[in-house]
């Protein structure tokens, strides 16, 4: 037992317990073996994605608070595993009699760009004002994360089916287990289209500045048994052109209501880089990602973070003193260089305004 001063108490653990109500099916014991949030009864707890591949640590958040500083510090990553961890803080907090209200805000401030977060402390807030008790809280935070879980398995199908046998794929940042309730968005996609036979080539980028695509990534796939290759996120040009891809899959954190997803950066390019080389390109998210209230991608709102994550690799500083960095963390692909969008109500291929109104209008 060791301990991470700020949030909560930290556990070192080499095996991954699902509990008695996260059993897993045959096809998601080969496919599909994470669960990174995981409520325990009175607190949450999450695989610290910092430390990964080189330690498991599970760190255990004891109250909102700490849970806001877990998705701020990047402990728990991806759009919708931040949404359903926030869902838990705000039934941990109810638990502990904690007005409710500054913790909806203080969570919604965690992060700017991924929508998930704000949908599902909209959700709860809704329960709250529908005089929600905290065994309701705690109803509504687990059907969060097993309509995520759900909506992933049948996202995983519908992308696959996209995609012509034999072909190869490569994908951005991590949209795996750890950055869901499981399964993963894009990951799932190709967890599924591996399985079936209709992907048989895994390229992954490095995705810098934070290396989710190496660390994340790859260790999921290795985990999981699926062979990939990782490139440095400068090779994907090269790689579209020697013809080894036919799609690039995606995640998003926020898709607008023409079609514009926000996403890790670097997405951008790769889409550009599709439609160059005739590569087609999928996104892959939940209906919890579309927001309907953001017009397009110009209204995104893109998180910039520290230029340390820039300057320095692996906490030692890589450039020289005195040098400054930009450090967007999202991008916005336009609609127009988007093939197909995947979500669990279907798939809409060449979005635009009409096919998203059609599909995720009021
Ligand atoms: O900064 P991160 O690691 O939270 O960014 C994550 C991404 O951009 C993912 O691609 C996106 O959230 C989709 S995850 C299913």
């Amino acid at each position: 037992m060791r301990h991470v001063p700020s949030i909560g108490d930290l556990i070192v653990a080499v095996d991954f317990d699902f509990g008695d109500n996260q059993r897993m099916d045959s096809h998601s014991q080969t496919h599909d073996s994470i669960r990174a949030v995981q409520w325990q009864d009175d607190h949450l707890r999450l695989l610290d994605q910092r430390r990964l591949p080189a330690e498991e640590v599970w760190i255990d958040c004891r109250d909102a608070g700490q849970v806001t500083q877990a998705i701020r510090d990047l402990v728990v990553r991806g759009a919708p595993a931040i949404g359903i961890a926030a869902a838990w803080g705000v039934a941990m907090a109810a638990r502990q009699g904690v007005p409710l209200e500054p913790v909806l805000a203080t969570l919604r401030a965690a992060r700017p760009t991924a929508v998930n977060l704000m949908w599902a402390l909209d959700r709860m807030h809704r329960c709250v004002v529908a005089g929600a008790d905290a065994s309701a809280l705690a109803r509504e935070a687990q059907a969060i994360q097993d309509e995520d879980l759900a909506a992933n398995r049948h996202m995983g199908e519908l992308g696959a089916s996209l995609i012509t046998p034999g072909s190869g794929v490569l994908t951005h940042c991590n949209t795996g287990s750890l950055a869901t309730a499981g399964y993963g968005t894009a990951l799932g996609v190709i967890r599924a289209g591996v399985a079936s036979g209709r992907i048989a080539r895994v390229y992954a980028g490095e995705t810098r500045p934070w290396q989710q695509g190496a660390r994340l990534t790859m260790w999921e796939l290795v985990r999981d048994g699926i062979a990939a290759q990782l490139i440095a996120d400068s090779a994907a040009a090269h790689l579209m052109k020697s013809g080894a891809v036919q799609w690039v899959i995606v995640g998003a954190d926020r898709i607008a209501a023409n079609g514009d997803t926000a996403n890790k950066i670097g997405t951008y390019q790769l889409a550009i880089t599709a439609r160059y080389h005739g590569v087609k390109f999928m996104v892959v998210a939940p209906s919890s990602t579309v927001d309907m209230a953001t017009g397009s991608g110009e209204e995104i709102d893109i998180e910039l973070r520290d230029p340390a994550e820039l300057l320095n690799i692996g906490g030692v500083r890589s450039v020289i003193e005195g040098a400054q960095a930009w450090n967007p963390v999202f991008d916005v692909a336009p609609a127009e260089l988007i093939d197909a969008i995947v979500t669990e109500r279907g798939v809409i291929e060449r979005p635009n305004s009409i096919a998203m109104q059609a599909m995720f209008g009021c």
